[in-house]
């Protein structure tokens, strides 16, 4: 099967790949506040993640890969909503076109349609210093993520299943590209010893892409006849994650993402320590169903509630944001509370 097949397999299965499990955002609720002295005029939306400025909290998370005129379509269509609204946006795996370079314009069309924003390159941990570079050079990017899906490797036949010296290869890429290097998950999420050793070799930027939302233990097991079925209820919940990640000793940017659908647990996210909120499945399926219009119309949507709640919680900005006051609930509760984390 050739990579652009099992990439747009993946595509497609995601599009049926309902939210597994959101119930984590449950357990966590705001603290009501009758005194907010707070006005919707005065709510700023911008964040950073580390010294990337960000005109909004959420961005558009990696998608496309495997190249082919899809990819091309939706990435397209992806980079022109980032531009008209704004948000930073990751394009798909780009090592289909490092091996490739036929399928360079199928991510090249990102930095075409806008010129001028935040777009982040992306590649597997496999990826060495050379790779990372072109990577980086294909879209002009401002950062890099290197995503981490052992998980994801595991349960497709066709996968990895060596996953020696990653961090050895993410600390040399780290330290040899000009632009902030993201670390990644795919939906499983990253505890806070996998934090600590990524930050250990000077990483500054996790995306803990925690679990309930896109599952590509799911979608794997979708594409095959063998089901590795132990593997779709695996995995750190997404506010758990972000939690984790905002535990270690010397702080980290943190992007939450896994899941995210609305304005509320996108502020969940940030007020449990996130810098900023990606969204990948989520987006995916409203450009498909219902096209460009309408995912443009949602994040409209999403942004002015995040302004009303933003003035709810009496937190104008999204730092301030983190200071909101959280009930923590359930197995959630119960999570953080086995990790040592009140
Ligand atoms: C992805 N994701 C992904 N991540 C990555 O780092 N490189 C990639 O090439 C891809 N490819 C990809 C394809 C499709 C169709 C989807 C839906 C997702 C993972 C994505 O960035 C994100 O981490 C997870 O999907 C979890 O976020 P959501 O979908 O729950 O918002």
């Amino acid at each position: 099967m050739s990579r652009e097949q099992r990439k747009w397999d993946h595509i497609r299965f995601a599009l049926g790949n309902e939210q597994k499990s959101s119930s984590a955002f449950h357990d966590i609720k705001f603290l009501h506040n009758s005194l907010p002295n707070s006005s919707v005029s005065n709510v700023r939306l911008d964040s950073f993640i580390g010294e990337l400025y960000l005109s909004s909290p959420i961005f558009i998370n990696a998608m496309t890969g495997g190249g082919g005129e899809k990819t091309y379509s939706i990435n397209q269509k992806l980079a022109i909503v980032a531009k008209e609204k704004g948000l930073a946006m990751a394009v798909g795996s780009q090592m289909a076109a490092i091996k490739d370079p036929l399928q360079r314009y199928t991510y090249e069309i990102v930095r075409k349609e806008n010129p001028s924003g935040i777009v982040i390159a992306n590649l597997g941990s496999e990826a060495t210093l050379e790779h990372a570079k072109a990577a980086i050079e294909m879209v002009e990017a401002d950062a890099l993520q290197i995503h981490l899906n052992v998980i994801q490797e595991l349960t497709m036949p066709e996968g990895d299943r060596d996953f020696r010296d990653a961090l050895k290869r993410i600390e040399m890429i780290i330290h040899h590209v000009q632009v902030p290097v993201i670390v990644k998950e795919v939906g499983f999420g990253m505890s806070r010893e996998t934090v600590q050793s990524l930050s250990s070799i000077g990483v500054q930027a996790v995306d803990i892409g925690g679990f309930g939302g896109t599952n590509f233990a799911t979608i794997e097991n979708k594409r095959r006849l063998q089901e590795y079925t132990f593997f779709e209820d695996w995995g750190i919940p997404t506010p758990i994650s972000i939690v984790e990640a905002a535990m270690i000793e010397k702080p980290i940017s943190i992007i939450g993402s896994g899941g995210f659908s609305n304005a509320l647990e996108m502020l969940k996210g940030l007020a449990l320590g996130a810098d900023a909120i990606g969204v990948a499945g989520y987006f995916l399926k409203i450009l498909v169903r219902e096209g460009i219009e309408k995912l443009m119309d949602e994040i409209d949507r999403i942004h002015n509630e995040m302004l009303i709640i933003m003035t709810a919680l009496g937190a104008e900005s999204i730092s301030k944001v983190k200071n909101a006051p959280l009930i923590i609930s359930g197995e959630t509760y119960h999570w953080l509370n086995q990790r040592g984390i009140d």
